[in-house]
């Protein structure tokens, strides 16, 4: 069996600019007598993600933010993975809502994402296969160098239009396996007990927490 390190109560940095990741996490570390602290919050620097599979982009993230802050700090790398569309966005999910011109300045639009899959699903034809997951990376690092990394996924459907308010990124258009509301139709509580972030929360859990 694996030895994993276990996480002390205390200081974690959340390594994430991302709020809607942060928020999440944040509620999936509430129990654990964790002090989260966001590197947004501490102004830490954002690594360029360079790699090509979610645990590069999830250790470059965690590796960035414990050397910057001498902390142990958790990232977060996740996408979603279109079946028809061989995996994409897969880790470029985040870059497939780059705009130059997003509210007033370059940004990401997430309804301009969703509308690229959906042109990309309509190219196969009616009959195209709708199913996707969100794949979740946790990576964890310590100021030493030692890290740990934990995957999470949870399968479903592409809808459209989109639907529901809550949540972030691609949520409304993806209704998990089992349900007929989307993610952002949610409530959040339930989006936690069953995402893949949740998911590899989890297994987070259940190998650095006593
Ligand atoms: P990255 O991990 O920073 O490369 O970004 C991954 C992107 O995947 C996010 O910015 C979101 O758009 C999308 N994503 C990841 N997790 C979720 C989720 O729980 N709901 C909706 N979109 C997500």
């Amino acid at each position: 069996m694996t030895e994993h390190r276990k996480l002390s109560p205390g200081k974690l940095i959340i390594a994430s600019h991302n709020q809607g990741k942060v928020r999440e996490i944040r509620a999936l570390l509430a129990p654990f007598g964790i002090e989260p602290v966001s590197a947004g919050e501490l102004d830490l620097p954002v690594p360029e993600e360079t790699g090509t599979t979610f645990a590069e982009n999830a250790l470059l993230k965690a590796r960035a933010s414990a050397e910057a802050a001498n902390c142990v700090a958790l990232s977060d790398d996740s996408g979603l993975c279109v079946t028809a569309l061989n995996g994409a966005p897969g880790v470029y999910t985040a870059d497939w809502a780059e705009a130059d011109i997003y509210e007033g300045g370059p940004g990401r639009d997430w309804y301009m994402a969703m509308g690229k899959v959906e042109g990309k699903l309509a190219e196969l034809g009616p009959e195209a296969d709708r199913s996707a997951y969100f794949v979740c990376t946790l990576a964890l690092a310590w100021p030493d160098g030692h890290s740990e990394v934990f995957e999470g996924a949870v399968h479903g459907n592409l809808v459209w239009p989109p639907r529901g308010t809550r949540g972030f990124g691609y949520d409304p258009v993806f209704q998990p396996i089992g349900f007929k509301q989307t993610f952002a139709e949610f409530d959040p509580q339930q989006k936690h007990d069953m995402s893949h972030r949740a998911d590899a929360f989890d297994k987070l859990v259940k190998a650095c927490f006593d």
